[in-house]
């Protein structure tokens, strides 16, 4: 994790974490789940999930994945500790009641827009994070006021795309599991806008590569 004496003023320190294929697919055709962590680096996920304050995903991850984004303490190889803060992007108001995010085993906060307003279940916080669309350096605000120090941000496409571009991050780590998925309808790693010449591109800085499992994981530093 990024040393938390340089932690930015205007948010909290932001990880961003995922696994794709060889050629950067994050899911199968149509976003279909796609498991390409091998069990070394669902390890590596749990423990990183632990050590942060909040893990965050947009709402395409919800309805495609419907993941718990809790902590799994025996995986990670740690004792039971507290399970982070579940973030989820929802601007439209589009996920399901009966999601797991929902389940209330672990506190979830919703970021809505102030046009999309809705009742959610029980238990379940929400922050407006901008009119129409979600702003997401007003949602690092906000998290950072709530005591979020470190976020942790998992996906999907869209979310990554939005982060990565808006560079309000401080690490990125890819896991590359040594299989190629292919096609025109799996989800790339990174979605958005179209990138039309050197100008528009997003630098990062190699800072490691280490093999794990059967593949191996790339960290980058804006
Ligand atoms: N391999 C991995 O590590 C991994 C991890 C996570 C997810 N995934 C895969 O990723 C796919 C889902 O990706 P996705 O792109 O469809 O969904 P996503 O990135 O999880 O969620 C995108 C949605 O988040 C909402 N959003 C709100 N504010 C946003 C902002 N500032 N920037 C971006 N999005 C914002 C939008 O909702 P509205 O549409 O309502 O506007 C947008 O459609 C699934 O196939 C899943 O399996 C893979």
């Amino acid at each position: 994790m990024a040393d938390p004496g340089r932690r930015p003023p205007d948010r909290p320190i932001v990880w961003v974490n995922c696994a794709v294929s060889l050629d950067g697919r994050l899911a199968f055709a149509r976003g279909v789940r796609a498991r390409l962590s091998g069990p070394e680096d669902l390890a590596r996920v749990h423990r990183m999930r632990a050590e942060v304050d909040a893990v965050l995903v947009g709402a395409g991850t919800v309805a495609a994945d419907d993941p718990s984004l809790r902590v799994k303490w025996d995986v990670a190889g740690l004792p039971r500790g507290r399970d982070p803060l579940r973030v989820v992007l929802d601007p439209h108001a589009r996920l399901s009641p009966h999601a797991r995010v929902f389940d209330r085993t672990a506190p979830t906060l919703v970021a809505t827009t102030a046009r999309y307003q809705r009742q959610l279940p029980t238990a379940v916080d929400s922050v407006v994070a901008g009119e129409e669309t979600i702003d997401l350096g007003r949602l690092f605000a906000a998290l950072r006021d709530r005591g979020v120090a470190r976020l942790m941000v998992e996906g999907g496409a869209r979310v990554l795309a939005s982060v990565l571009r808006d560079r309000c991050f401080d690490r990125l780590t890819v896991y590359y599991a040594p299989v190629v998925i292919g096609g025109a309808l799996a989800p790339p790693m990174v979605a958005g806008p179209e990138t039309l010449g050197s100008e528009d591109l997003t630098v990062l800085r190699l800072a490691s590569v280490v093999s794990l499992g059967a593949g191996f994981v790339a960290e980058f530093v804006p």
